[in-house]
């Protein structure tokens, strides 16, 4: 391999960012956050978010780091002059220690994942004992799942970006597809299904500007496209000169948003069909009673309706979710990782090892403090730092980084871009409007400004 990993072609970026993108944050996150912000008026202005938004923030995360090709706070430091190199280590430092967080957060719940697929085989051989035991929530199981998704992790990313990353991302992504098809085609014939897709699809306009709805969709829309932590700006950084970088980020947005969308399409409706079936979702309050394990109630509420093949189709569904979270795992330790290799000279086996270890102690602390500590870290990381660190981003694609690079840049792979509605508008918009957006939410989520 070369002295840095390049993936082998569009296909293999596509996929592995689609991967990245792809994850927890669609299934397991989205879904918790419509129920609990009033349905579609939280997907409606998520999808908003993501159009005016991520999407630029996105391409500035791959138009830096395809241009400096290097990890995060390196590639920041390339971009500045003088007076902003300060500014680019703080951004790169906070990215890489965000990522670091949301990992700690993401092994755990990938490790329920992984213990309801073991469970679901349990439950095929007839320990039903055993199933209990992974299926119920305790802090021994919570530790061994943990460090078993570490163990996974680790190793792929111990591997290299090329060999490890492209291999898994590649195969999976188009069967959990298929799979949440199926699954939606087979809700749709349950008691209560239709009432969940009405409240689904049905925006309450007037609680879309909602403080709370709004700077949760401002955090989902930021975690689920993997911004805000440079995980996009490395993965841009393996992307070969050749290629037109707006419409991958363009592909890779709208995989993201297509595959939300179908896992609330899912889920929202197996909510209602559990509770039609005697599940208890929301208490009197009409809050959601278990938030983190929403998914976990409904869908094998769901899987057991289907009788024997239920416990098949459960097995294959955590399986796909493990796979899924691991594309995403691997794209945040790729994060410190790239940073310990390029800027500290470590190998990448020792960096990813080394590295891979003291998040794991940080997920530690976490399982054994999980009430204090878990939605804690949830939403430090994605509805602030995320978010905050991408304002920065924005400033450094927008006035940070010569405008004539910047320019040249995007030129690369693209001969006819001077032609592109992207062209005329993107440079400015990342520079202006995308910081005031920013902006605007917090203020208004604090209540300092009303919009
Ligand atoms: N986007 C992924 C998901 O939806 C999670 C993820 C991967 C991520 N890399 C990230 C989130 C970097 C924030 C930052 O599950």
């Amino acid at each position: 391999m070369a002295a840095r990993g390049e993936f082998s072609s569009r296909m293999a970026f596509v996929l592995a960012a689609s991967g990245s993108a792809i994850g927890l944050g669609n299934i397991w996150g989205f879904p918790i956050k419509v129920a609990s912000n009033g349905g579609g008026a939280f997907v409606f202005t998520y999808i908003v978010l993501t159009f005016l938004l991520a999407y630029p923030i996105l391409m500035a995360e791959l138009v830096i780091g395809r241009h400096a090709k290097s990890d995060t706070v390196k590639s920041l430091v390339k971009i500045s002059e003088g007076s902003s190199k300060p500014l680019a280590y703080l951004t790169g430092y906070w990215g890489i220690l965000t990522a670091s967080l949301i990992l700690s957060f993401y092994a755990i719940v990938a490790g329920w994942m992984i213990a309801f697929g073991l469970g679901s085989a349990g439950d095929l051989v007839g320990a039903s004992g055993f199933s209990e035991w992974l299926t119920s929530f305790s802090l021994e199981r919570n530790l061994l799942f943990v460090c078993l998704f570490y163990l996974l992790t680790i190793g792929i990313v111990a591997n290299g970006v090329a060999a490890g990353i492209e291999k898994w991302s590649t195969r999976l992504m188009p069967m959990l597809i298929i799979l949440i098809i199926a699954l939606i085609a087979y809700i749709s014939t349950q008691n209560g299904a239709a009432e969940g897709w009405r409240v689904y699809l049905t925006p309450e306009f007037d609680r879309v500007l909602n403080p709370d709805l709004l700077l949760s969709a401002l955090g989902q829309a930021f975690f689920s496209l993997s911004l805000g932590v440079g995980t996009m700006m490395v993965y841009g950084s393996y992307i070969s000169k050749s290629e037109n970088l707006p419409r991958l980020g363009a592909t890779v947005a709208l995989m993201d948003i297509g595959i939300a969308f179908m896992a609330g399409l899912l889920v929202i409706p197996a909510m209602y069909v559990a509770q039609a079936n005697g599940v208890t979702i929301y208490n009197e309050a009409g809050k959601l009673i278990d938030s983190d394990g929403l998914i976990f109630t409904v869908l094998p509420a769901l899987f057991d309706t289907m009788g024997g093949a239920g416990i098949i189709v459960s097995l294959l569904f955590f399986t796909l979710m493990t796979i899924a979270a691991v594309t995403s795992s691997i794209s945040m330790l790729e994060v410190p990782v790239a940073h310990a290799q390029e800027s500290h000279d470590l190998p990448r086996k020792k960096a990813a090892w080394i590295v891979g270890v003291m998040i794991l102690l940080v997920s530690l602390i976490i399982v054994f403090n999980f009430g204090a500590l878990f939605g804690f870290v949830i939403d430090l990381t994605t509805k602030y730092s995320e978010p905050l660190i991408g304002l920065l981003f924005c400033i450094f694609a927008g006035w940070v980084w010569r405008r004539d690079a910047l320019l040249k840049e995007l030129q690369q792979g693209n001969p006819t871009m001077e032609n592109t509605l992207f062209w005329k508008i993107w440079p400015t918009y990342v520079k202006v409007v995308c910081p005031l957006i920013v902006f605007a939410v917090f203020m208004h989520s604090f209540e300092l400004l009303k919009i």
